[in-house]
């Protein structure tokens, strides 16, 4: 097991000293390999809360987290000699806000700047540099301008090719998609999904798009209120009960294809996930 959450619990405290309960009592367990997940809820139900515990960004106020070995309580900030730093090379986390994570003068140099952290040669981290700029579907030109005088979507993109520059064993995306157009997302899906499927890693994606989990995920978790209440299939996710219960949009593909059911009192067999899967079950059914 690569991350394990043990009865993990967590507070923020404010200016206040009113503490404010982010986290309340999950377990739950992510292998290394194998695993396409997307992580969904309403805002504020503590997704990213959630997703910084997976690299130690921050710390359970109560119960653990084994993240490759080590484990992660309230106790780990006092203990210098829990090293951190292995756990952030192992899963890269992409921040739901990309200026978070920008701060070089180039493009480039922010870029190398993670894999420089964890001992690769300069002129590794700028082949790696290179590469990535293009998987994250920006040109060469990219590299010697300012992060800060980017688009919102460029900066977004900026910001995932610096933690696959890093080559994590676990990718984890906090709303990577969010801001981009509908071709601009597909494509970095794409790019993600061939990550897990080519380099056999767990890439887990925080999405509001009901689509990215109906058509990408293997596994969906749901948050409400701290809570985690569903871990499992996404189309079991979507059954009308749940839908109401947690108030979700409904899938494109989903709807579409309970429509045709209705219309034509037919059943598919498997419930087809994406548009290419409808129209192959379609020229079956239309034969
Ligand atoms: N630094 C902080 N101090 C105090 N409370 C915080 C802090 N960061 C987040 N919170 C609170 O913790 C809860 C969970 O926040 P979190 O950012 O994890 O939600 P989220 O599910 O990622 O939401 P969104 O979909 O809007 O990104 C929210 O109610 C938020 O107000
Ligand atoms: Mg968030």
């Amino acid at each position: 097991m690569a991350i394990k959450f043990e009865r993990v619990s967590f507070q923020y405290t404010s200016m206040d000293n009113k503490g404010y309960l982010a986290l309340a009592d999950i377990n739950l367990s992510i292998n290394k390999t194998g695993e396409f997940i997307t992580l969904i809820g309403e805002t504020g139900s503590g997704k990213s809360t959630l997703a910084q515990h997976m690299n130690a960004l921050l710390q359970p106020t109560e119960g653990r987290v084994h993240i490759f070995g080590i484990t992660v309580d309230d106790k780990t900030k006092k203990q210098r000699k829990i090293k951190l730093n292995p756990i952030r090379k192992q899963v890269g986390l992409v921040f739901q806000f990309p200026e978070y994570q920008l701060f070089e003068e180039t493009v480039e140099k922010d870029i190398m700047f993670g894999p420089k952290n964890f001992g690769v040669s300069t002129e590794e981290a700028a082949k790696r540099a290179e590469k990535m700029i293009e998987v994250v579907g920006l040109d060469a030109s990219y590299l010697k301008r300012s992060p800060f005088n980017l688009s919102g979507g460029e900066k977004k993109r900026v910001s995932i090719a610096g933690i696959l520059a890093m080559e994590p064993e676990i990718l984890i995306l906090d709303e990577p998609t969010s801001g981009l157009d509908p071709i601009g997302r597909n494509a970095l899906l794409d790019v993600f999904y061939n990550i897990h499927t080519e380099l056999d890693k767990t890439v887990i994606i925080i999405t509001h798009d009901m689509n990215t989990v109906y058509e990408y995920a293997k596994r969906v978790m749901v948050m409400r209120e701290g809570v985690l209440v569903y871990d499992g299939d996404p189309v079991a996710l979507f059954s009308k009960s749940n839908i109401d219960r947690w108030n979700l949009d409904v899938p494109d593909i989903l709807g579409l294809t309970r429509d045709l059911e209705a219309k034509f009192d037919y059943k598919f067999t498997e419930p087809p996930r994406s548009r290419k899967a409808l129209f192959k079950a379609l020229e079956g059914m239309l034969k």
